[in-house]
């Protein structure tokens, strides 16, 4: 076997989750970065690890039928992106697989059902958020290296949003007049329908305090510190996968950020509960609510003007009683109890570390009648659940939305109903 720095000959069996090719040579366990499955490549090894070990390629020596030039420039330096190699196909293929291979070997579900999977309108220019690291010292804006914490100068990045792409331009330009701010480690961006949302703001910038984006209908107002959701225009498929027509009494949205789920979710059910970690991402929830009810307030007005005479219909799209909590999951499931048994539906929408133990203890102590997972990591999905599973829930579906190209990482709607 190689040592470290020496280099061998493997070929690339498939994409793992992680995004890391999986080849065998001599007994080990090979993870390439940045490869293509049915590559034939010479690798370095970087690190060992027991049976395992860790590679970056050297040379291809057969291409995968699934390869292509990256076209971007920083490719395999800059860490943004890890999946520019393959062709878009390729990529569905390989994501749809991290999944199956996750509910498998994680949640221990021998037969997931099958994955729609939804591509993304356009697999470059669709990053509508992001993080530019700004290292001072050297002058460098734009992402950190490949494994590494050091900032990779980035001049242009092709999966922005061309409003975000204006945006770092802009950051680059003040960097080389040395106008950015001092002691800045990075900034973070979120691009709406009437601009862009920049944080730490700048003075005289072009960027706005707070933007807004129009999904299904629904407007919502957010800004670069509050969680938003990357790839807009998969937004309104994603919405529709995670709640479809489930309607009833009583709705919990876990993770709720802006409310993205919790509008629609007010129009189907007579209560909803969101709750949200981040103070000014429920500033923005209650402002949305807000917006939602005084437009439909205005939209019932006109329709009476319209309308007059004849009997008044109930606006189809009024909206339920909503409470938005500022709390942690786990406390607010903790205290929420008296809800045992009485919620119709539940969506939970983590981060991609996933529910907390005692975010799923308490998700099994309300016992909703039907559960709707959306994730942006098929691991975490999977582990959690193998504890709803374990606890009596049907896995119904799962749907896949490619809202990240380029990348490795998937986003993924699971269902889950329970017998009464
Ligand atoms: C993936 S985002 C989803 C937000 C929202 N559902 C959306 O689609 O726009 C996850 C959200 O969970 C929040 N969060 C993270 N940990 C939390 C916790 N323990 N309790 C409550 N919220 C949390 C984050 O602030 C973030 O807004």
């Amino acid at each position: 076997m190689a040592d470290n720095n020496e280099t061998i000959e493997v070929e690339i069996e498939r994409i793992l989750p992680g995004g890391l090719g999986l080849a065998h040579a001599e007994g080990r366990t090979i993870f390439v970065a940045l490869a293509a499955p049915g590559d034939v490549v010479r690798v370095a090894i970087e690190r060992i690890r027991g049976k395992v070990a860790f590679a970056n390629i050297v040379e291809i020596l057969k291409p995968s039928p699934e390869r292509v030039e990256p076209p971007c420039p920083y490719f395999g330096r800059c860490g943004g992106c890890d999946f520019q190699q393959l062709n878009y196909q390729a990529q569905l293929k390989a994501k749809e697989e991290i999944i199956r291979d996750c509910l498998r070997r994680l949640g221990g579900i021998e037969a997931p059902p099958a994955i729609a999977m939804m591509p993304s309108p356009d697999p470059w220019q669709y990053r509508a958020r992001a993080e530019w690291q700004y290292d001072e010292i050297n002058q460098r804006l734009g992402y950190f290296q490949r494994g590494s914490r050091s900032v990779c100068d980035v001049a242009e990045c092709a999966v922005l949003v061309t409003a975000l792409e204006q945006q770092l331009e802009e950051l680059r330009g003040r960097m080389r007049s040395g106008a950015l701010p001092e002691h800045t480690r990075d900034f973070q961006a979120a691009a709406g329908d009437d601009g862009v949302s920049l944080s730490p703001g700048l003075a005289d910038a072009v960027a706005t305090r707070e933007v807004t984006r129009t999904i299904a209908g629904e407007r919502y107002h957010f800004n670069a510190e509050a969680f938003f959701q990357t790839n807009l225009a998969l937004l309104p498929a994603l919405v529709e996968s995670a709640i479809g027509n489930a309607s009833g009494d009583t709705a919990v949205d876990l993770y709720c950020g802006v409310g993205l789920f919790t509008l629609p979710l007010a129009r189907r059910f007579a209560r909803v509960a969101a709750v949200e970690a981040n103070g000014r991402a429920t500033a923005f929830a209650r402002r949305n609510l807000e917006f939602a009810r005084r437009q439909t307030a205005a939209n019932d007005n006109t329709q009476l003007s319209v309308d007059e005479g004849s009997a008044v219909q109930p606006a189809r799209s009024s909206l339920g009683d909503v409470r938005i909590v500022t709390a942690r999951v786990g406390d607010w499931l903790g205290e929420s109890l008296h809800l045992s048994g009485k919620v119709d539906f539940l969506l939970l929408d983590p981060p991609r570390t996933g529910a907390e133990n005692r975010d799923i203890a308490g998700i099994l102590a309300l016992r909703p009648r039907e559960i709707s997972y959306v994730s942006c990591d098929p691991a975490t999905l999977a582990r959690d659940l193998k504890k709803l599973i374990a606890a009596g829930y049907n896995l119904e579906s799962v749907a896949a939305f490619d809202m990240f190209p380029q990348t490795h990482h998937v986003e993924a709607v699971a269902r889950l109903t329970i017998q009464k």
